[in-house]
This record gives structure tokens, sequence and C-alpha cells, in this order.
């Protein structure tokens, strides 16, 4: 068996950033996409060259190119976004991926994934990790609490208005960097050792949305008001700016992660499993300044 990685749906923002390391690291994986041309722009590296070995190109289905990618690889890694379509979509890869005999199946889940969680992004990986376990192929889940570019949802909002908006202002989170996130699947994918299980990462600090707040404006020395209003007002924004039902749920039940603090508890596992402690908020809040703070404000020492 060749000791390949195929990472499925690798234009996505997870799946691309573990290409690029993969591929920086002497180690490119095949890749498979839905979109070729959207392949030549977000999975290339500096100079323009590839960050892949193989490119199928192909629909998230059992189908002949899904099946003839997984055949050749030891490991696969599986990152979905979010639709009403996801939980379809990840049953038909999994069902290929027992056609394949696919050594090791690496899918990006959610922390504390359950059937009556208050989140529909909980409740569909919930799904998703029942019918894995059932086909038996040999797995690793990678868990983590909400990501700290949640924030970047509103980045406009803040950067013109300096107010955020959301039904959360109790209750925290211990939001994790998605730069964690993906030097975590790289070391999973690198490492057999580090398979088998589920990983629960975490963020290093429990913080509410109003704590975030204060943190983007030490970054930006610009004060950012956190408006909490009723989970039905906050409905009804969303509706009127023409968002669909499914989004609407999902983004009012990232607020009841907090409101419930669901992930309030930071534990130690990006440090096991990285070697390098998890990264801040601030550090976060630093890189993405362009797009939260005002043209002319110089980022804050
Ligand atoms: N954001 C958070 O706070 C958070 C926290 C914990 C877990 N997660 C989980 O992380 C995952 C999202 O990761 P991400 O941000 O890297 O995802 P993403 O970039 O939104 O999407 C990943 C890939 O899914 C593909 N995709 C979506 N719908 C598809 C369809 N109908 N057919 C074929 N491909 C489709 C996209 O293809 P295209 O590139 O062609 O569009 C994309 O490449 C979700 O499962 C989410 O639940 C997120």
């Amino acid at each position: 068996m060749e000791h390949r990685t195929l990472i499925v749906a690798a234009n996505g923002r997870v799946a691309s950033r573990v290409a690029a390391r993969l591929a920086a690291a002497g180690d490119p994986p095949d890749v498979l996409v839905r979109d070729a041309a959207k392949a030549q722009r977000v999975l290339v590296d500096e100079h323009g060259r590839p960050a892949y070995r193989d490119l199928f190109v192909g629909e998230l289905a059992n189908d002949e190119t899904m099946r003839r990618a997984m055949s050749r690889a030891a490991v696969g890694f599986l990152a979905v976004g979010s639709s009403p379509a996801q939980a379809d979509l990840e049953r038909q890869v999994i069902d290929a991926a027992r056609q394949a005999s696919l050594g090791h199946l690496v899918k990006l889940s959610a922390a504390l994934a359950a059937h009556d969680a208050v989140s529909s992004v909980l409740r569909v990986h919930a799904e998703i990790e029942d019918y894995l376990a059932e086909s038996q192929i040999p797995h690793t889940l990678i868990s983590p609490t909400s990501f700290m570019d949640l924030v970047l949802v509103g980045a406009a909002f803040i950067r013109e208005k300096g107010r955020w908006t959301g039904t959360a202002p109790d209750g925290v989170n211990a939001l994790i960097d998605s730069e964690d996130v993906v030097d975590a699947v790289v070391q999973v994918l690198r490492d057999p050792a580090q398979r088998g299980g589920t990983h629960l990462l975490t963020g290093p600090d429990a913080l509410s949305w109003p704590d975030v707040a204060r943190a983007i404006s030490a970054v930006t020395g610009r004060t950012i008001v956190y408006d909490a209003v009723s989970t039905r007002e906050r409905r009804h924004q969303l509706e009127n700016a023409g968002l669909p039902a499914w989004r609407i749920d999902l983004l009012l039940g990232i607020d009841e992660l907090n409101r419930h603090s669901v992930y309030r508890t930071p534990n130690d596992s990006v440090r096991q499993l990285t070697g390098h402690p998890p990264r801040g908020i601030e550090d976060f809040l630093r890189r993405h300044f362009a797009v939260l703070a005002p043209p002319e404000v110089p980022p804050s020492r």
C-alpha cells in the first residue's frame, strides 16, 4: 500500500492549509476538489507551485473518482463546510472509504457533538460520527471548540461601526485559533501514533463575546461595543439581511454554545499534540488586524 495522504474537499479553509503544511514539509498530499479553478488559487504555494501531488476533480460522492483517489491513499482527511447537505455528503465519502478499504479516515468534527446539543452544528456532527463508527473504518475525530475566526463573520460591521451584535453577553467559550486546528490535523496525518479516538481541542482561555470585544478594542485602540439583543430580535435581523434559515440557525446555535458555556473548560490538548501552546485571542486579532480596524489605525504594540 502506498503511504499517500488524501485530502477530500481540499479547497476548504482548514483543508487547504493542511495541504500547504504537508507540502511545505516535503510530503504533498493528493487532493480531491469539486472546483479545479479554485484549486489553482488556493492550493498553491507562494511561488504558485501546486501544494499537492495528484489532483482529483469530483463531487463529494461515492463515485469512481472518489474511490480511485482513496484506493491510492493510506489515510484521508475530511472537512466539509456547513450546509443542509453536509451529513449526506460526509456519509457518501464514508461509504466510498469503506468500499475502497481506506486504512484510516481523519474527520474534522466539533467538540462535544451530541444529538441533543444546543447547536445544530453539534447535532449534525453527532449524526456523522455515528455513521463513521458504524462503518468500522479506523478513524480519528478532530473535535475543536468554536473557532476564533467567527469574529471575522462580523468584521466589516466591527470595522465600520465599532459595534458587534449577538445574543450571548454572558457565558464563555474556550475559543480556538483555526491555525491550531490545522497544526493538530497535520500531526495526526503525519504521525500514526496520534491516530484513533477523539482529540478534543480548545484554545487557552474561556472568553465571553464581550471579553473578545474588549480584546479587539485593545488591539485596534478603538472601543468596540458588544450589542446584546434577544434571540428573537437577532433572528429577525438575520432574516432581514437575507440569510437562509439554516445559516441563521447555525449562527444562533453558536451563540447558544456561549450562553450555556458548553466549551467553558480549556484543556492542554493542542500543546500535547503539536508541542506548542494554543494561540491566544490577541495573537489571532493582531494577525487579522487589517480586516478589523479602520485603515488609518496603526496596530497597538
Ligand atoms: N467554524 C467553527 O467555529 C467550527 C468549530 C468546530 C468545528 N467546525 C467544523 O469545521 C468544518 C468547516 O471547516 P472549514 O471552515 O475548513 O470548511 P469550509 O471551508 O467552509 O468548507 C470545506 C469544504 O467543504 C466543501 N463543500 C461544502 N459544501 C459542499 C458541497 N455541497 N459539495 C461539495 N463540497 C462542498 C467546500 O467546497 P468549495 O471549496 O468548493 O466551496 C470546501 O472546500 C465544519 O464541519 C464545521 O462544523 C467549525
